[in-house]
């Protein structure tokens, strides 16, 4: 697919092994180059949460800096899914909120609970990747964070299937009107028990700092007894 689709996207000539024509990108900008900052292995705390929260922390002038890609993949067939997500919080694992009920993360974890998260800072040049497996997080805790979204939030989690197939707009906003009705005049809505958090605990962490001629630096973070193995990887 065109990265920066052109109205006069021209055919090129190139054999690929499928029938769609590769389609050139007429206007692409060179790859840019990265400059903004290094990595070095004495500047690294001694365990990925450390370290995350600190460049977390560095990444708050980032418009939306806790959104992330939440990589998922089914078994057996190892169909991997993968969707943007907010990362509301950090203990010992990565929280994200959803719909465990009907989504296709959902489906996906059911049968295979390993998980990825992917994060890109572009103003920093930084990436950081979490791979591990994911756990439910207890409702209380989920009803907290619930508490905090603004009622149709709350009413919106109640009244969606999520990535079900829906008749048209009307039938989701019947069923909002359904949700609506169920809770008029309650304040404090439960959350639902298909709905809430689910922490990714992480076995490796890499941080990536972009750096010129695409020589990076990364430092990843493997997962050794109780502590973490800090290694240097190739660009
Ligand atoms: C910036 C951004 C943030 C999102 N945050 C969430 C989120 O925190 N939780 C969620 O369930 N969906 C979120 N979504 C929607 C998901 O990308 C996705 O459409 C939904 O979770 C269904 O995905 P699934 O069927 O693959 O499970 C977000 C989308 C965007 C673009």
């Amino acid at each position: 697919m065109a990265l920066n689709p052109q109205p006069t996207a021209s055919k090129s000539t190139s054999s690929t092994t499928s029938s769609a024509p590769t389609v050139s990108l007429p206007g692409a900008p060179q790859a840019a180059q990265f400059s903004k900052g290094s990595l070095d292995r004495s500047a690294l705390a001694s365990d990925p949460t450390t370290q995350f929260t600190s460049w977390f922390a560095e990444a708050s002038s980032v418009p939306q800096h806790e959104a992330c890609t939440l990589a998922t993949a089914e078994l057996p067939s190892g169909r991997v899914s993968a969707r943007m997500v907010y990362m509301k919080s950090l203990d010992h694992g990565f929280v994200v909120y959803s719909n465990w009920g009907t989504s296709r993360k959902a489906a996906d974890i059911a049968s295979n609970p390993n998980a990825s998260l992917v994060f890109w800072w572009r103003e920093l040049e930084r990436q950081v990747r979490v791979e591990g497996r994911i756990e439910r997080v207890s409702t209380a805790e989920s009803q907290k964070y619930f508490d905090t979204r603004i009622r149709g939030s709350r009413v919106g989690a109640w009244a969606s299937q999520q990535s079900s197939v829906l008749s048209g707009r009307e039938e989701l906003e019947g069923q909002v009107k359904d949700v609506e009705r169920k809770f008029e005049g309650v304040d404090e809505i439960p959350v639902p028990e298909f709905w809430g958090g689910a922490r990714v605990v992480p076995e490796r962490v890499e941080f990536w700092q972009g750096r010129e001629s695409r020589l990076h630096d990364r430092f990843s973070y493997v997962r050794d007894g109780e502590g973490w193995r800090i290694e240097r990887l190739s660009p």
